[in-house]
């Protein structure tokens, strides 16, 4: 059946009384909503921006992207995983709200493994460890010594419970053994804003969202997450140098409510090898520091791997880390 004979027929009998598998030969025939669980202007937004645009001419029809921030993005998450099954709505979200944070709450309310589908993943980001701009320290060993030395006083920003900057911050404080206060946001967009206006003093965050604040001087940039040091900001050594055995790295997938036609998520995952095979998007990809899936990790499968592998390494290591569920 082609698409025009689908839709006299959705139209003559009434969409609703059509069966899922016969709306998803037609999908999509209307914009599709994707769920960014965090603020405007921060990674995950940017990247689904970047992503979701090409993916758009890909799938001919337009990704609405619908931020729902709060609760360290378990609102949004659990808005996509609640919603209709009709590939309508879909979402865009990184491992900290699937995978990290079964270890920072006492309940969830949703199971990434049962409540979601996946389609592919989308980029793995390393993190930077950014000060604001006036904090009177050169290098990661001065920072060090100046948090050791002020701590309950240094303030850090994070975009809530199991957000990505949270497990980049706890990590990194419990590697040094601090205790320092918390800046909760709804993302790392807005908390970004205020460090460069020095509300506060430090962040771990993807750098995709930093590139261009250190690139204009506007904050420092002491490390980074990974165990080699970025091109993309040379001359800045890795956090691991000093402090062994730190690493973290962020990877953003795409997911579809449970029960979504099987036909519908192979289309989207289409879209998505589609994007990320075009010479364009990888470079952009690649200036923003994000690290381009291959083909096998841009699929259900590969993502589903992905989840259980992050969920057997992180929620260990955050409970090992002494942080208490809330
Ligand atoms: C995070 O820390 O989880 C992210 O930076 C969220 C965001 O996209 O703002």
């Amino acid at each position: 059946m082609n698409r025009r004979v689908l839709l006299a027929a959705a139209a003559a009998i009434g969409v609703a009384a059509m069966p899922f598998s016969v709306l998803a030969q037609a999908y999509p025939t209307k914009p599709i909503t994707m769920i960014v669980p965090f603020a405007a202007g921060g990674p995950t937004d940017a990247l689904a921006r970047v992503l979701g645009q090409r993916m758009s001419e890909a799938l001919g029809q337009q990704i609405v992207i619908e931020n729902v921030g709060g609760a360290g993005g378990t609102i949004g998450v659990n808005k996509a995983a609640k919603a209709t099954p009709d590939g309508y709505t879909l979402l865009f979200t990184h491992m900290g709200t699937l995978a990290v944070n079964i270890a920072l709450y006492k309940s969830l309310p949703y199971d990434s493994q049962k409540d979601l589908e996946p389609i592919g993943l989308g980029g793995t980001n390393p993190m930077v460890l950014v000060v604001k701009k006036d904090l009177p320290v050169k290098n990661f060993a001065e920072f060090q010594a100046y948090v050791k030395a002020n701590q309950k006083k240094v303030q850090y920003g994070m975009a809530g419970i199991g957000a990505a900057s949270h497990l980049g911050g706890l990590m990194l404080n419990s590697m040094m053994q601090v205790e320092v206060l918390e800046i909760p946001y709804k993302g790392t967009g807005p908390a970004l804003n205020d460090l460069v206006s020095g509300q506060f003093d430090y962040m771990v965050d993807q750098a995709v969202n930093v590139l261009a604040q250190i690139q204009a001087g506007n904050i420092k940039a002491l490390g980074v997450s990974t165990l080699k040091p970025l091109p993309q900001l040379p001359g800045v050594p890795t956090i691991d140098a000093t402090l062994k055995g730190y690493e973290v790295t962020i990877w953003n997938g795409f997911f579809a409510p449970k029960g979504t036609p099987k036909e519908i998520i192979a289309k989207v995952d289409q879209a998505l090898l589609a994007t990320l095979a075009d010479e364009k998007i990888r470079a952009r990809l690649t200036e923003l520091a994000v690290d381009v899936p291959t083909p096998q990790e841009a699929t259900p499968d590969g993502l589903r791997a992905l989840l259980k592998a992050s969920i057997d390494k992180w929620v260990p290591a955050v409970k090992a880390a002494g942080v208490k569920p809330e």
